[in-house]
């Protein structure tokens, strides 16, 4: 093969390892969603305050941030949300209640019938191959009359043993739905204060606890072309652990973080962002990439440090971070 063309599918190859699109999915845009907002459904006041905070993704929450009275509220109140509100660039996701609970076919059904719909769902509890059936198949109803054909991402929230442990089955089986339903699994979510009530742990700041279950869901999440979201810090007001569990998660190699307060959303966006000397360092190891495999040299020193393949990976990843944040 000629070099340049050899360049080339070196090039292609490492873009399709980084997280974009599920194995047998369509490639979509990548998104991003460095914070995820959650908001009770039912809390009109705080959903119009939304489009003021400039974050990234708003996840309207018909689950447990809804007392159970409230349901039927927070359902008409999302539909209406969704039809009157500009949100401006911040994407909207709805978080409907777990298959197991009963009360996910009339969320969808109720919320699906607004003039303007979501553009992903959030699932959570998720434990097993059998709820991801039942739920493709309700989405698959809820959306049978609607002209448009919608198509969702999928955010899968995984928060418990059993829903870990059988994460691949579930991931497979989604992926292999998703050909005939309505949406593309987009991302996989970390839901922290559920697990550990789940399997017996006691909370941490450093959340040492959740440190192999984060991994865990990180792994399958890159495994299958995902993004990854980690946990929720509850502890709203003490923004420099909430400045440092966010780089942690970053680092880890989450691509967000799920929030709850306005205030998180500025350090949550920095931590997700590559910084302006990063991107610099990026686009000079990817250029220096180039010219090494055209000298053909696999391995180089570049700023002080061996690069092979994997530093190439790296820089494609925080440069496309960057540009999709257009930073
Ligand atoms: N989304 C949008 N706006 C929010 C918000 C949110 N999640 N949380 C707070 N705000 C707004 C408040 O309405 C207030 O607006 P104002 O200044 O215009 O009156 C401002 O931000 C400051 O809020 P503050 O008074 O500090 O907080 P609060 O007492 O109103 O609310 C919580 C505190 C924790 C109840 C609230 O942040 C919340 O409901 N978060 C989401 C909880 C959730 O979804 N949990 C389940 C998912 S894990
Ligand atoms: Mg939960």
């Amino acid at each position: 093969m000629a070099s340049s063309k050899l360049l080339r599918v070196v090039l292609q190859t490492s873009v399709r390892r980084s997280y974009c699109s599920p194995p047998g999915q369509p490639s979509a845009v990548f998104r991003p969603r460095r914070a995820l907002l959650f908001v009770a459904g039912n809390d009109e006041k705080k959903i119009r305050k939304v489009p003021t905070l400039d974050v990234d993704c708003v996840v309207l929450d018909c689950e447990d941030a809804v007392a159970l009275s409230k349901k039927d509220e927070a359902r008409t109140t999302v539909r209406r949300m969704l039809e009157e509100v500009d949100f401006g660039r911040t994407e909207c996701a709805v978080r409907i209640n777990s298959v197991d609970s009963g009360l996910a076919d009339d969320d969808l059904s109720a919320i699906l019938q607004a003039k303007k719909l979501p553009s992903a769902i959030l699932l959570p509890k998720v434990e097993s191959v059998e709820e991801m059936q039942t739920f493709a198949a309700s989405l698959n109803d809820a959306v049978a009359g609607i002209e448009s054909n919608p198509t969702f991402d999928l955010f899968a929230l995984l928060e418990s043993a059993k829903g870990l442990m059988n994460l691949q089955p579930i991931l497979q089986e989604t992926v292999s739905l998703s050909d005939m339903s309505p949406f593309r699994l987009a991302a996989l979510c970390f839901g922290s204060e559920d697990f550990a009530a789940d399997i017996g742990a006691s909370r941490t700041s450093d959340a040492t606890e959740l440190i192999y279950a984060r991994q865990m869901v990180v792994l399958a999440a890159k495994a299958f072309g995902l993004q990854a979201f980690d946990y929720v810090s509850v502890d709203y007001k003490d923004t420099e652990s909430l400045r440092r569990q966010a780089e942690e998660g970053a680092r880890f190699g989450f691509t967000g973080k799920s929030v709850i307060h306005p205030f998180q959303v500025p350090i949550v966006q920095q931590a997700f962002s590559p910084s302006p000397e990063r991107v610099v360092w990026a686009r000079g190891l990817i250029q220096a990439f180039q010219q090494h495999q055209q000298e053909g040299k696999g391995s180089f020193e570049y700023e002080g440090k061996m690069i092979y393949k994997p530093g190439l990976l790296q820089a494609q990843n925080i440069l496309q971070i960057a540009q999709s944040a257009g930073l």
